[in-house]
Protein backbone atom coordinates (compact mmCIF):
# COMPACT_ATOMS: atom_id res chain seq x y z
CA UNK A 1 0.00 0.00 0.00
CA UNK A 2 2.17 3.29 -1.10
CA UNK A 3 -1.17 5.65 -0.99
CA UNK A 4 -3.68 6.18 1.59
CA UNK A 5 -5.52 8.97 -0.54
CA UNK A 6 -9.17 7.86 -1.38
CA UNK A 7 -9.20 4.64 0.45
CA UNK A 8 -11.26 3.71 3.72
CA UNK A 9 -9.75 2.82 6.83
CA UNK A 10 -11.32 1.42 9.78
CA UNK A 11 -9.40 1.79 13.18
CA UNK A 12 -9.99 0.24 15.96
CA UNK A 13 -9.50 1.48 19.76
CA UNK A 14 -9.78 4.96 17.48
CA UNK A 15 -11.54 7.38 20.31
CA UNK A 16 -7.85 7.75 21.90
CA UNK A 17 -4.07 6.92 22.10
CA UNK A 18 -2.39 5.14 18.89
CA UNK A 19 -5.52 4.54 17.52
CA UNK A 20 -6.25 8.36 17.47
CA UNK A 21 -3.14 9.19 16.46
CA UNK A 22 -3.48 6.52 13.22
CA UNK A 23 -6.89 7.62 12.66
CA UNK A 24 -5.87 11.42 12.56
CA UNK A 25 -2.83 10.61 10.41
CA UNK A 26 -4.72 8.69 7.59
CA UNK A 27 -7.35 11.43 7.48
CA UNK A 28 -4.19 14.13 6.63
CA UNK A 29 -3.28 11.34 4.35
CA UNK A 30 -6.26 12.00 2.38
CA UNK A 31 -8.11 8.93 3.65
CA UNK A 32 -11.88 8.43 4.64
CA UNK A 33 -11.45 7.35 8.43
CA UNK A 34 -14.00 5.05 10.82
CA UNK A 35 -13.25 5.20 14.24
CA UNK A 36 -14.38 2.73 16.49
CA UNK A 37 -14.10 2.39 20.00
CA UNK A 38 -16.15 1.51 23.22
CA UNK A 39 -15.99 4.83 24.92
CA UNK A 40 -19.03 7.07 23.29
CA UNK A 41 -17.68 10.14 25.33
CA UNK A 42 -13.45 9.70 23.71
CA UNK A 43 -15.39 9.36 20.11
CA UNK A 44 -17.15 12.26 20.50
CA UNK A 45 -14.19 14.41 21.39
CA UNK A 46 -11.90 12.60 19.08
CA UNK A 47 -14.21 13.42 15.99
CA UNK A 48 -14.45 17.26 17.41
CA UNK A 49 -10.63 16.74 17.42
CA UNK A 50 -10.13 15.18 13.88
CA UNK A 51 -12.51 17.81 12.37
CA UNK A 52 -12.92 15.93 9.42
CA UNK A 53 -16.46 16.38 7.99
CA UNK A 54 -17.91 13.64 6.07
CA UNK A 55 -14.54 11.88 5.74
CA UNK A 56 -14.85 10.60 9.36
CA UNK A 57 -16.88 8.11 10.88
CA UNK A 58 -17.16 7.49 14.48
CA UNK A 59 -19.06 4.23 15.46
CA UNK A 60 -19.45 2.66 18.81
CA UNK A 61 -18.71 -0.87 19.07
CA UNK A 62 -17.19 -3.28 21.50
CA UNK A 63 -14.95 -5.53 19.08
CA UNK A 64 -15.73 -8.51 21.35
CA UNK A 65 -19.34 -8.65 20.00
CA UNK A 66 -19.74 -10.50 16.97
CA UNK A 67 -23.35 -9.20 15.55
CA UNK A 68 -22.19 -5.55 16.51
CA UNK A 69 -18.70 -5.75 14.50
CA UNK A 70 -20.88 -6.86 11.42
CA UNK A 71 -23.27 -4.32 11.99
CA UNK A 72 -20.68 -1.87 11.98
CA UNK A 73 -19.27 -3.18 8.94
CA UNK A 74 -22.38 -3.14 6.64
CA UNK A 75 -22.15 0.64 7.89
CA UNK A 76 -19.32 1.69 6.75
CA UNK A 77 -20.32 0.23 3.10
CA UNK A 78 -23.81 2.04 3.32
CA UNK A 79 -22.41 5.20 4.86
CA UNK A 80 -18.59 5.86 4.22
CA UNK A 81 -17.60 3.15 1.23
CA UNK A 82 -15.78 -0.40 0.96
CA UNK A 83 -13.31 -0.88 3.43
CA UNK A 84 -9.25 -1.14 2.39
CA UNK A 85 -7.26 -0.52 5.49
CA UNK A 86 -8.23 -2.25 8.73
CA UNK A 87 -6.19 -1.10 11.86
CA UNK A 88 -6.75 -3.30 14.72
CA UNK A 89 -5.69 -0.94 17.86
CA UNK A 90 -8.30 -1.46 20.47
CA UNK A 91 -6.88 -3.31 23.58
CA UNK A 92 -6.69 -3.51 27.37
CA UNK A 93 -4.22 -4.24 30.11
CA UNK A 94 -4.14 -5.70 33.53
CA UNK A 95 -1.90 -5.29 36.01
CA UNK A 96 -0.30 -8.36 38.47
CA UNK A 97 1.20 -11.88 38.65
CA UNK A 98 -0.13 -14.06 36.16
CA UNK A 99 -0.61 -16.60 38.77
CA UNK A 100 -2.94 -14.84 40.72
CA UNK A 101 -4.53 -14.00 37.46
CA UNK A 102 -8.44 -15.10 37.89
CA UNK A 103 -10.30 -16.62 34.66
CA UNK A 104 -12.29 -12.93 34.21
CA UNK A 105 -8.84 -11.49 33.86
CA UNK A 106 -8.23 -14.19 30.80
CA UNK A 107 -11.71 -13.96 29.41
CA UNK A 108 -11.34 -10.11 29.74
CA UNK A 109 -7.93 -9.61 27.81
CA UNK A 110 -8.09 -12.41 25.82
CA UNK A 111 -11.46 -11.22 23.84
CA UNK A 112 -10.30 -7.70 23.29
CA UNK A 113 -6.96 -7.42 22.52
CA UNK A 114 -7.00 -11.11 20.90
CA UNK A 115 -10.44 -11.57 19.85
CA UNK A 116 -11.01 -8.31 19.39
CA UNK A 117 -8.18 -8.58 16.20
CA UNK A 118 -9.66 -11.75 15.17
CA UNK A 119 -13.38 -10.08 15.09
CA UNK A 120 -11.60 -7.66 12.71
CA UNK A 121 -10.11 -10.05 10.42
CA UNK A 122 -13.27 -12.76 10.51
CA UNK A 123 -15.33 -9.66 9.47
CA UNK A 124 -13.59 -7.69 6.98
CA UNK A 125 -10.86 -9.87 5.31
CA UNK A 126 -13.20 -11.72 3.37
CA UNK A 127 -14.67 -8.27 2.23
CA UNK A 128 -11.12 -7.44 1.39
CA UNK A 129 -10.65 -10.07 -0.72
CA UNK A 130 -13.69 -9.45 -3.04
CA UNK A 131 -12.77 -6.13 -3.02
CA UNK A 132 -9.48 -6.88 -4.69
CA UNK A 133 -8.16 -3.83 -4.58
CA UNK A 134 -4.48 -4.01 -2.83
CA UNK A 135 -5.44 -3.31 0.79
CA UNK A 136 -3.71 -3.93 4.25
CA UNK A 137 -4.58 -4.89 7.81
CA UNK A 138 -2.07 -3.58 10.57
CA UNK A 139 -2.27 -5.46 13.95
CA UNK A 140 -1.26 -3.53 17.26
CA UNK A 141 1.00 -6.07 19.50
CA UNK A 142 3.52 -4.40 21.41
CA UNK A 143 7.12 -5.17 22.38
CA UNK A 144 5.14 -7.44 25.27
CA UNK A 145 4.96 -9.92 22.28
CA UNK A 146 8.33 -10.53 22.22
CA UNK A 147 9.50 -9.78 26.10
CA UNK A 148 7.88 -11.99 28.73
CA UNK A 149 7.73 -10.34 31.83
CA UNK A 150 6.68 -11.40 35.35
CA UNK A 151 3.56 -8.87 36.11
CA UNK A 152 1.67 -8.54 32.31
CA UNK A 153 1.40 -12.41 31.48
CA UNK A 154 -2.05 -12.62 30.43
CA UNK A 155 -1.23 -9.48 28.39
CA UNK A 156 1.82 -11.41 27.33
CA UNK A 157 -0.10 -14.27 26.52
CA UNK A 158 -2.72 -11.58 24.22
CA UNK A 159 0.09 -9.96 22.81
CA UNK A 160 1.86 -13.48 21.60
CA UNK A 161 -1.18 -14.66 20.20
CA UNK A 162 -1.39 -11.64 17.94
CA UNK A 163 1.98 -12.14 16.75
CA UNK A 164 1.03 -15.35 15.88
CA UNK A 165 -1.45 -14.57 13.93
CA UNK A 166 -0.09 -11.53 11.80
CA UNK A 167 2.71 -13.60 10.94
CA UNK A 168 0.42 -16.13 9.80
CA UNK A 169 -1.80 -13.95 7.99
CA UNK A 170 1.45 -11.72 6.43
CA UNK A 171 1.93 -14.90 4.08
CA UNK A 172 -1.76 -16.22 3.60
CA UNK A 173 -3.07 -13.03 2.20
CA UNK A 174 -0.35 -12.37 -0.04
CA UNK A 175 -2.14 -14.11 -2.79
CA UNK A 176 -4.72 -11.76 -2.35
CA UNK A 177 -2.70 -8.61 -2.36
CA UNK A 178 -3.47 -7.11 0.87
CA UNK A 179 -0.35 -6.63 2.93
CA UNK A 180 -0.46 -7.18 6.62
CA UNK A 181 1.81 -5.50 9.12
CA UNK A 182 2.52 -5.28 13.29
CA UNK A 183 3.02 -2.78 15.04
CA UNK A 184 5.05 -3.09 18.51
CA UNK A 185 5.53 -0.10 20.04
CA UNK A 186 6.96 0.19 23.54
CA UNK A 187 6.01 2.88 26.42
CA UNK A 188 3.47 5.13 25.08
CA UNK A 189 1.70 8.45 26.26
CA UNK A 190 -1.87 7.07 26.05
CA UNK A 191 -4.90 6.40 28.42
CA UNK A 192 -4.13 2.43 28.59
CA UNK A 193 -3.50 2.80 32.54
CA UNK A 194 -7.53 3.79 32.96
CA UNK A 195 -8.43 0.18 31.37
CA UNK A 196 -10.13 -0.89 34.60
CA UNK A 197 -12.89 1.79 33.44
CA UNK A 198 -14.39 -0.28 30.55
CA UNK A 199 -14.05 -3.64 32.26
CA UNK A 200 -17.31 -5.56 31.28
CA UNK A 201 -19.12 -5.83 35.24
CA UNK A 202 -19.41 -9.80 33.76
CA UNK A 203 -15.94 -10.12 33.68
CA UNK A 204 -14.82 -8.65 36.75
CA UNK A 205 -15.14 -11.57 38.88
CA UNK A 206 -13.38 -11.82 41.89
CA UNK A 207 -11.47 -8.88 40.61
CA UNK A 208 -9.22 -7.17 43.52
CA UNK A 209 -10.49 -3.87 43.99
CA UNK A 210 -8.86 -0.90 41.46
CA UNK A 211 -5.81 0.05 43.45
CA UNK A 212 -5.87 4.10 42.51
CA UNK A 213 -1.83 4.16 43.93
CA UNK A 214 -0.83 1.88 41.30
CA UNK A 215 -2.75 3.47 38.81
CA UNK A 216 -1.44 6.90 39.52
CA UNK A 217 2.20 5.01 39.16
CA UNK A 218 1.06 3.59 35.78
CA UNK A 219 -0.19 7.23 35.05
CA UNK A 220 3.03 9.05 35.48
CA UNK A 221 4.90 6.22 33.85
CA UNK A 222 3.35 6.75 30.52
CA UNK A 223 4.00 10.36 30.88
CA UNK A 224 7.17 9.46 29.63
CA UNK A 225 5.88 7.33 26.68
CA UNK A 226 5.91 7.94 22.86
CA UNK A 227 3.69 10.08 21.55
CA UNK A 228 0.68 8.60 19.86
CA UNK A 229 1.10 11.02 16.77
CA UNK A 230 4.88 10.25 16.39
CA UNK A 231 3.87 6.55 16.57
CA UNK A 232 1.44 7.04 14.08
CA UNK A 233 3.69 8.92 11.42
CA UNK A 234 6.51 6.02 11.64
CA UNK A 235 3.57 3.64 11.26
CA UNK A 236 1.95 5.26 8.48
CA UNK A 237 5.79 5.52 6.76
CA UNK A 238 6.20 1.81 7.57
CA UNK A 239 3.31 0.50 5.78
CA UNK A 240 4.30 2.27 2.92
CA UNK A 241 7.65 0.99 3.00
CA UNK A 242 6.20 -2.97 2.78
CA UNK A 243 7.48 -3.23 6.25
CA UNK A 244 5.81 -6.02 8.36
CA UNK A 245 7.78 -5.23 11.80
CA UNK A 246 6.45 -1.95 13.31
CA UNK A 247 8.81 -1.54 15.76
CA UNK A 248 8.22 2.62 16.29
CA UNK A 249 10.38 2.81 19.76
CA UNK A 250 14.46 1.91 19.61
CA UNK A 251 14.50 1.13 23.28
CA UNK A 252 14.13 -2.72 22.77
CA UNK A 253 16.83 -3.53 20.20
CA UNK A 254 19.68 -5.51 22.22
CA UNK A 255 17.45 -6.97 24.81
CA UNK A 256 15.99 -8.42 21.20
CA UNK A 257 18.97 -9.61 20.61
CA UNK A 258 19.64 -11.54 23.62
CA UNK A 259 16.63 -13.15 23.46
CA UNK A 260 17.37 -14.19 19.68
CA UNK A 261 20.50 -15.73 21.32
CA UNK A 262 19.31 -17.06 24.03
CA UNK A 263 16.98 -18.97 21.44
CA UNK A 264 19.65 -20.31 19.48
CA UNK A 265 21.64 -21.01 21.91
CA UNK A 266 18.99 -23.35 23.35
CA UNK A 267 19.99 -25.70 20.16
CA UNK A 268 21.60 -28.87 21.08
CA UNK A 269 22.95 -30.98 18.32
CA UNK A 270 21.56 -34.34 19.37
CA UNK A 271 22.59 -37.46 17.12
CA UNK A 272 20.03 -38.10 14.28
CA UNK A 273 17.06 -39.81 15.28
CA UNK A 274 15.17 -42.36 12.87
CA UNK A 275 12.72 -40.46 11.61
CA UNK A 276 15.37 -37.44 10.77
CA UNK A 277 16.40 -37.55 7.12
CA UNK A 278 12.65 -37.58 6.19
CA UNK A 279 11.55 -34.92 8.66
CA UNK A 280 13.88 -32.90 6.93
CA UNK A 281 13.47 -33.64 3.59
CA UNK A 282 9.46 -32.41 4.34
CA UNK A 283 11.53 -29.20 6.50
CA UNK A 284 13.04 -28.36 3.28
CA UNK A 285 10.11 -28.60 0.78
CA UNK A 286 7.97 -25.98 3.36
CA UNK A 287 11.07 -24.05 3.84
CA UNK A 288 11.99 -23.60 -0.23
CA UNK A 289 8.21 -22.07 -0.20
CA UNK A 290 8.69 -19.82 2.80
CA UNK A 291 11.77 -18.34 1.08
CA UNK A 292 9.67 -18.48 -1.92
CA UNK A 293 6.75 -16.17 -0.29
CA UNK A 294 9.56 -14.13 1.44
CA UNK A 295 11.46 -13.38 -2.03
CA UNK A 296 7.97 -12.06 -3.59
CA UNK A 297 7.33 -9.85 0.03
CA UNK A 298 10.68 -8.19 -0.59
CA UNK A 299 10.33 -7.62 -4.25
CA UNK A 300 6.59 -5.71 -3.46
CA UNK A 301 9.05 -3.03 -0.85
N1 LIG B 1 0.26 2.10 26.14
C1 LIG B 1 1.35 1.40 25.87
O1 LIG B 1 2.39 1.63 26.49
C2 LIG B 1 1.31 0.34 24.80
C3 LIG B 1 2.51 -0.31 24.46
C4 LIG B 1 2.48 -1.28 23.47
C5 LIG B 1 1.30 -1.61 22.84
N2 LIG B 1 0.15 -0.98 23.20
C6 LIG B 1 -1.08 -1.37 22.50
O2 LIG B 1 -1.53 -0.27 21.73
C7 LIG B 1 -2.94 -0.36 21.56
C8 LIG B 1 -3.58 0.99 21.86
O3 LIG B 1 -3.37 1.27 23.22
P1 LIG B 1 -3.09 2.74 23.77
O4 LIG B 1 -1.82 2.68 24.52
O5 LIG B 1 -3.24 3.73 22.69
O6 LIG B 1 -4.25 2.84 24.89
P2 LIG B 1 -5.61 3.63 24.93
O7 LIG B 1 -6.31 3.14 26.15
O8 LIG B 1 -5.38 5.08 24.81
O9 LIG B 1 -6.37 3.12 23.63
C9 LIG B 1 -7.03 1.88 23.55
C10 LIG B 1 -8.41 2.11 23.03
O10 LIG B 1 -9.11 0.85 22.92
C11 LIG B 1 -10.45 1.06 23.32
N3 LIG B 1 -11.06 -0.21 23.73
C12 LIG B 1 -10.81 -0.94 24.84
N4 LIG B 1 -11.62 -2.01 24.89
C13 LIG B 1 -12.39 -1.96 23.76
C14 LIG B 1 -13.41 -2.80 23.24
N5 LIG B 1 -13.80 -3.91 23.89
N6 LIG B 1 -13.98 -2.47 22.07
C15 LIG B 1 -13.59 -1.33 21.42
N7 LIG B 1 -12.65 -0.49 21.88
C16 LIG B 1 -12.05 -0.81 23.04
C17 LIG B 1 -10.34 2.05 24.48
O11 LIG B 1 -11.56 2.71 24.77
C18 LIG B 1 -9.25 2.98 23.96
O12 LIG B 1 -9.79 4.07 23.22
C19 LIG B 1 -3.41 -1.49 22.47
O13 LIG B 1 -3.62 -2.66 21.69
C20 LIG B 1 -2.25 -1.68 23.41
O14 LIG B 1 -2.19 -3.00 23.90
C21 LIG B 1 0.13 0.00 24.15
Amino acid sequence: MKDFAGKTAFVTGGASGIGLGIAKALLADGANVVIADIRQDHLDAAVAEMDGGDRVLAIQLDVTDRAAYKAAADKVETTIGKLHVLINTAGVAVVGPTELATHADFDWLLGVNLHGVINGVQTFVPRMIELGQGDHVCNTASMAAFIGSPIPGIYNTTKFAVRGLSESLRWSLMEHNISVSMLCPGLVKSYIYASDDIRPDALKGAMKPVDSETVKRLESLHEFGMEPDEIACRTLEAIKAHWFYIFSHRDHKEELRGIFNEIIDAYVDYPQDAGYEQRVGFEKFRQERAMELRRKWNELG
